[in-house]
């Protein structure tokens, strides 16, 4: 269940016999899901048809499951005809600041899968103890994993009177994930394209962050709609990329780092995860996936690396268990390393 398939049912209205062209779809400006209230702008092409219209989008969507209440209210103007997005690199947009927030840090990869959320979450985390003002932004709209992380699955996002969405406050930080959003946690997400820009856009300026030192994103793996949509509407201070020290994961790095130059979001510095493996017994290192690598890759592309953070199990068990290992284990030598990668982004943003 999903704005999809509202829009679908929306589609399906002809508006002939108000004399109108276009279907019900078209005459949305904006619409919001969430939990089971559905907030719907539409259009008002003529004076006298805010009842009928109304009626229409109640009776198209009587069978759309989820939706409980349907709020309708009317825009003035024609609809417009969605501009496709301009190519990467060209500057035909403006990029605008999200109020409030002093320092907007991507967290990006190539290859999916590589701790990208494990260290948003530590290192929003890390900036909060070392007593900075922190947000963290689940920007991963396929499949947020931040709920997890940090032990919010109920959680569910609500509005102010100001019809702001309200973040959730965790250890210290506030976060918002799109998984606040769903009915459930194993509901499908499929967006339209410009559903999906409004949603990710939305979750950044209709946020009630308060005033933030920093703005942690966690991004989806890759280069894909996600990270051109916040490269071109957003600005950002930096960007940091993870990797663990594999030939196909740097491999896919090297595209990430180039995106983000391409559309000129400065890249912070690199953070190898996963990088050895501590002996228990011994204290010794293990590079399991091979050593120096990440330091030939960052020498290539110029960038600095902010930190090498081992394998632990215990990052992947508390992390599933809702606790971040800063939370849990602060002495540890991950999260020394997260503390380390923390003053290290802080000392590049001044
Ligand atoms: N340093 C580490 N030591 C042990 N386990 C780790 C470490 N970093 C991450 N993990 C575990 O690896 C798995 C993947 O991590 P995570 O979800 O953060 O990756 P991701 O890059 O965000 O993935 P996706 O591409 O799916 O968004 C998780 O189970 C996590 O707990
Ligand atoms: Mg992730």
């Amino acid at each position: 269940m999903a704005v999809k398939d509202i829009m679908d049912a929306l589609k399906g209205v002809s508006l002939e016999d108000l004399g109108l062209k276009e279907n019900l779809a078209q005459l949305v400006k904006d619409i919001k899901l969430i939990g089971n209230d559905l907030n719907v702008l539409l259009y008002l092409p003529k004076a006298g048809l805010e009842d009928v219209l109304k009626r229409k989008v109640e009776e198209a969507l009587s069978g759309v499951p989820d939706v409980k209440r349907i709020d309708v209210k009317f825009a003035q103007g024609a609809p417009q005809q969605s501009a496709p997005p301009p190519p990467m690199g060209q500057p035909a947009f403006t990029k605008r600041n999200v109020p409030g927030i002093k320092h907007l840090v991507a967290v990006g990869s190539g290859k999916g899968g590589v701790g990208k959320s494990t260290v948003a979450a530590n290192l929003a985390l890390s900036l909060a103890k070392l007593g900075y003002k922190v947000g963290l932004l689940d920007a991963d709209i396929y499949g947020p994993s931040i709920p997890t992380i940090l032990g919010l699955k109920n959680e569910r996002a609500t509005v102010n009177e100001r019809n702001k969405i309200v973040p959730a406050e965790k250890y210290g930080i506030k976060v918002l994930s799109i998984g606040f959003m769903l009915p459930s946690e194993d509901t499908p997400i499929i967006w339209r394209g410009p559903m999906l820009m409004k949603a990710l856009t939305q979750f950044l300026f209709d946020v009630e962050w308060g005033e933030l030192d920093f703005l942690i994103m966690d991004l989806p793996p890759g280069t894909g709609d996600v990270q051109l949509t916040l490269a071109q509407n957003v600005n950002m201070s930096g960007a940091v990329v993870v990797t663990t020290p594999q030939d196909v994961a740097l491999a896919d790095v090297k595209k990430a780092t180039s995106m983000f130059r391409e559309v000129q979001i400065p890249v912070i510095g690199v953070i190898e995860n996963m990088a050895y493996f501590v002996c228990p017994d011994s204290g010794k290192k293990f590079y399991i996936f091979g050593k120096g690598k990440t330091a030939e890759f960052a020498a290539a592309y110029n960038l600095k690396i902010l930190g090498s953070i081992p394998i632990d199990p215990e990052v992947a068990q508390k992390s599933d268990e809702g606790v971040p290992v800063v939370v849990s284990h602060p002495d540890s030598e991950v999260a020394r390393a997260f503390f380390g990668i923390a003053k290290l982004v802080a000392q590049e943003l001044g």
